[in-house]
């Protein structure tokens, strides 16, 4: 059967994926920002998993106000890197294992998750930074990617807690398929960053902090937190947040934190990214 092993929470700024395509990782900006994840990319060369469970957001690249699916999974053979604006990424395509996948739609609508079915997509900064930060500079994604795209764009965006639950229902999905696979979860997005209006390059580090501690240590009652915390705390793009709960749910209530990395600034957002593994893993 497969097995979820570990999760990764990591935020996802267009400007890293901008960085490492035009090779300025080693500039003074950028170089801690990158250093922090030396370790991350070591750890997931050791860890190898076959597939990569992506959680992320979609930011109107995908989807537009015509249609505004609370949680869509990529269910296509591929998913080519999207052009946000200053044309694709140079990234390789993101293959799925269209499998696994199909079984996860059914194992979740079936648990009352009703899911959207993507048969095609095109994915943005949101999934293709976080693979960038995990895994270099590479010809090939090492792993294959399951996307799920959650709605932190336009209110109503689901609860910390409905993602969180729904991070349960993954797990059962992931660890009911029938082939012997490492899977790892990915919850990404945030930290605290407002990119618009007077409160815009809002960040706020004690909040962040106290957000990577309680995700490990209290993640039902983290779960908990309404939106206007996010909103008031972490700022207007704050909510995607919400995200890493669908990780945190996947993982057994006890996790060993193996890596942890804060950075301000990269663009207008605070960088966290945390490395949680279960237990019997
Ligand atoms: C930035 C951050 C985001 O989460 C995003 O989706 C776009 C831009 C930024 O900090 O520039
Ligand atoms: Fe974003």
């Amino acid at each position: 059967m497969a097995k979820l092993v570990a999760g990764v929470g990591c935020s996802h700024v267009p400007a890293i994926g901008v960085a490492m395509d035009t090779h300025i990782t080693d500039q003074p900006y950028w170089a801690p920002m990158f250093a922090g994840f030396e370790k991350s990319k070591q750890w997931i060369k050791e860890v190898n998993p076959d597939v990569v469970f992506l959680v992320y957001n979609d930011h109107c690249t995908a989807f537009d106000a015509s249609c505004i699916p609370t949680f869509a999974l990529g269910c296509a053979a591929e998913f080519q890197p999207a052009d946000e604006g200053w044309g694709p990424r140079p990234v390789p395509v993101v293959k799925n294992h269209q499998k696994m996948a199909s079984h996860i739609a059914q194992s979740l609508i079936l648990d009352e998750f009703d899911i959207t079915i993507m048969n095609e997509m095109e994915v943005d900064h949101g999934l293709t930074v976080p693979l960038s930060l995990m895994y270099g500079e590479v010809e090939a994604w090492p792993a294959l990617v399951i996307p799920l795209a959650v709605n932190v764009v336009q209110y109503p965006a689901p609860t910390g807690n409905r993602c969180y639950n729904l991070g349960k229902a993954v797990r059962r999905a992931i660890e009911s398929f029938d082939e012997d696979l490492k899977v790892v979860i990915f919850g990404t997005g945030g930290m605290s960053h407002q990119l618009q209006y007077k409160r815009a390059g809002l960040i706020n580090p004690e909040w962040d902090k106290a957000f990577l501690d309680r995700l490990t240590s209290d993640p039902v009652g983290l779960a908990q937190m309404p939106h206007v915390d996010y909103l008031r705390e972490a700022g207007s793009e704050g909510v995607e947040m919400v995200m890493w709960h669908v990780m945190r749910g996947a993982l057994d209530d006890e996790v060993t934190e193996i890596h942890r990395h804060y950075h301000v600034p990269a663009s207008n957002t605070a960088v966290g990214h945390i490395i949680l593994e279960n237990k019997a893993a």
